[in-house]
């Protein structure tokens, strides 16, 4: 548990333009940041930052909220998580909260996973860089593949040592327990055994995009064909092999920086791409790559670079990984060693600036680089031309945007010398074939949900509830002049009390006992009667930065929206009354609009009921409601009579 004060001083220093800059390029618009919006593809910005209030949003696809929200989103984290990655960001050191026995059973057991791993890692650590064996077996082996030691202590490295449970019995000494030492496959227990997963391998560390260790690679050092070279962590809660590119947290701001991204296959690789100095590198670490780590790497970048080995199995493999990159929308190039050559060797034999430029110039795109693979040795005969083509057009049909696919229509077209619109057919072909199988599996999903339709609606859904537009300015007043003079009152006993928009607004809703259809709403009102009424109490910023995160969100939104509303000169040059000076005729307007939406609601409803009783059966029934009807339709009256007319003179 992270104390209530760390919480408040993590939201204090994370200024969100700050928070948000390190993943989003924004420029100055007034007083806010615009920017593309890192959580949908858009060409115009419509991601807005506002320093002042904290938030961002995007009016695209509507997200928004705090700097906790935005790194939560963004890196896909939990809350504690995020206030954690903050942490780490601006410095800020944890005060852990007293945990009581029940607590500590109650943390979740994703985060005892990683607790246990990170103490894992710096045990690793410490075994190659302190112990006799780690330092003769573990570090001179780095040392003799030529791993600088800066390489080595920024990716973490270890060593577990040769022995049946040295690691485990360590762990459980500082009371890490075996049930999450085995869930992560740290250990490995049987019947009447248990020992360490990693004994007697160097250790790669795997780290999410947070930087927090998730898993392991350990690879052996013996030569022995039958033992497998690399041992990796088992999947688990907190490790999703295909979620995850090894190298991706110390690679996310230069892949930022250079607009690109290169993919290579091996932790080593990824190493010796790093030590040359080139940064923006990942690896799919042995598996073959999936849309899920495509869709990590285009949070960053839309430009990929393959860089795989020249052998069989590296062409296979960057075919494949080709037609998945396109089919997500990013740009793939592609580069081949020699023959013999991985990443890592290659790197290894020539400078940074010798390595960017033989990349830069031996890389092709896609097209090129299947043209040419498929083409060889083939003399144009041509069938082999017709398949290279279709195969080709396959791949072009996988990009979903019209215009980049026109591009290398064009290039395929003068590469194949085929004509466009012959081209273009072939791809029609394709869209309408894959479209009717679209269609066909929504067929069956629709069949399939119409069988396990829920029968209860689900209640936090807000499109559901009742009179959302008017609960919703009532919050935003609220959140906006909470403790804001309303007017004077003065009492029997001739004492003034000053009311607040807060007091008005709770107290005209609590007169009706009526609570807010929207939970959150609700939480926000019934919590701010219980905030300092003094006016340098900054109410929005504490509903900003809630723990409750629906309610941190709702805030976030509601503010983000009239964020044009500063802008108080309209066209013309008049000046236009910003809401703060007309309060007094505002508030009352706001309540009673709301109190007419839910009288019109009741109205509705009881009309509904009428509708379901047949008077000669039941006229005591229909004349009550008829009755409640009429009284509605007095309240309606005098309600929308103060419409407009009501004002309060402060
Ligand atoms: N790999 C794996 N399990 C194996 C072999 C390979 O998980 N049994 C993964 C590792 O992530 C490895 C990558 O596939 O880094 C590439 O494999 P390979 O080229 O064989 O290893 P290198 O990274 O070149 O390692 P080294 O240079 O130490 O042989
Ligand atoms: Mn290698």
């Amino acid at each position: 548990m992270i104390d209530p004060g760390t919480v408040e001083r993590i939201h204090d220093t994370a200024e969100i333009a700050d928070v948000v800059q390190d993943f989003v390029t924004l420029k100055r618009r007034g007083v806010n940041y615009i920017g593309l919006c890192p959580f949908h593809n858009e060409k115009t910005p419509s991601f807005i930052v506002s320093p002042a209030k904290g938030i961002f949003k995007c009016f695209g696809c509507g997200k928004g909220g705090n700097s906790v929200n935005f790194i939560m989103e963004h890196e896909q984290l939990s809350y504690v998580e995020a206030l954690r990655y903050l942490a780490k960001k601006y410095h800020i050191e944890i005060h852990e909260q007293e945990e009581t026995q029940e607590q500590i059973e109650q943390r979740n057991e994703r985060e005892s996973m990683m607790i246990v791993s990170a103490y894992a890692q710096k045990y690793f650590t410490k075994i190659l860089h302190n112990d006799d064996q780690g330092r003769n077996v573990g570090l001179a082996y780095f040392r003799q593949r030529g791993i600088r030691d800066d390489i080595i202590k920024k990716f973490e490295l270890g060593y577990c040592l040769d022995s049946k449970s040295g690691f485990t019995d360590a762990a459980m000494q500082q009371g890490y327990q075996l049930e999450f030492l085995e869930k992560t496959g740290l250990t490995i227990k049987r019947d009447n055994w248990i020992r360490d997963r990693f004994a007697a391998r160097v250790i790669f560390p795997i780290h999410n995009i947070a930087g927090r260790v998730i898993a392991f690679g350990g690879r052996t050092l013996k030569s022995d064909k039958k033992i497998a070279k690399y041992l990796n962590s088992p999947e688990s809660e907190i490790y999703h092999k295909s979620n995850i590119l090894y190298g991706m947290f110390q690679a996310k701001r230069e892949i930022t920086k250079k607009e690109l991204c290169y993919l290579v296959e091996g932790y080593t690789d990824v190493l010796a791409f790093h030590q040359a100095g080139i940064e923006n590198v990942v690896a799919s670490s042995g598996t073959s790559l999936t849309s899920n780590q495509i869709r990590l790497i285009k949070r960053f970048t839309d430009n990929i670079t393959i860089i795989y080995d020249g052998d069989d199995a590296g062409i296979k493999a960057s075919i494949r990984g080709i037609d998945l990159i396109l089919e997500q929308g990013l740009n793939v190039k592609v580069l081949l060693l020699p023959q013999g050559e991985d990443p890592d060797s290659f790197a290894r034999s020539m400078s940074a600036t010798e390595l960017t430029t033989y990349i830069e110039q031996n890389k092709v795109d896609f097209i090129n680089f299947k043209t040419n693979l498929l083409l060889k040795n083939t003399d144009n005969d041509p069938v082999t031309r017709a398949k290279v083509i279709s195969e080709i057009v396959r791949s072009i049909s996988m990009i979903p945007e019209p215009i980049v696919r026109s591009v290398y229509i064009k290039e395929c077209s003068s590469l194949l010398d085929v004509k466009e619109e012959i081209l273009y057919q072939e791809i029609r072909k394709i869209k309408q074939k894959e479209s009717e199988d679209l269609q066909n599996k929504q067929a069956r999903q629709q069949r399939i949900q119409e069988q396990e339709a829920p029968t209860t609606p689900l209640i936090s859904q807000g499109k559901d509830l009742k009179c959302q537009a008017e609960e919703r300015e009532i919050i935003r007043i609220l959140l906006k002049f909470k403790n804001y003079k309303l007017f004077e009152e003065t009492l029997e006993d001739n004492t003034v009390e000053i009311v607040t928009v807060g007091d008005f607004i709770v107290n005209e809703i609590e007169a009706e006992e009526w609570t807010l259809f929207n939970p959150v709403y609700q939480t926000i009102l019934e919590e701010s009667t219980n905030l300092p009424s003094d006016t340098d109490f900054n109410c929005q910023r504490h509903f900003t930065i809630h723990q409750n995160e629906q309610v941190s969100r709702v805030t976030s939104d509601i503010l983000a929206e009239k964020y044009t509303e500063s802008n108080r000169w309209k066209n013309n040059g008049s000046y236009v009354e910003s809401e703060e000076d007309v309060l007094g005729s505002l508030v009352p307007k706001i309540v009673i609009e709301y109190k007419m939406a839910r009288v019109k609601l009741l109205e509705k409803q009881i009309l509904e009921q009428m509708n379901t009783i047949n008077f000669n059966e039941d006229p005591e029934s229909f004349m009550q409601l008829q009755q409640q009807m009429m009284n509605l339709k007095k309240v309606e009256k005098v309600l929308s009579e103060n419409l407009g007319k009501r004002a309060i003179t402060g």
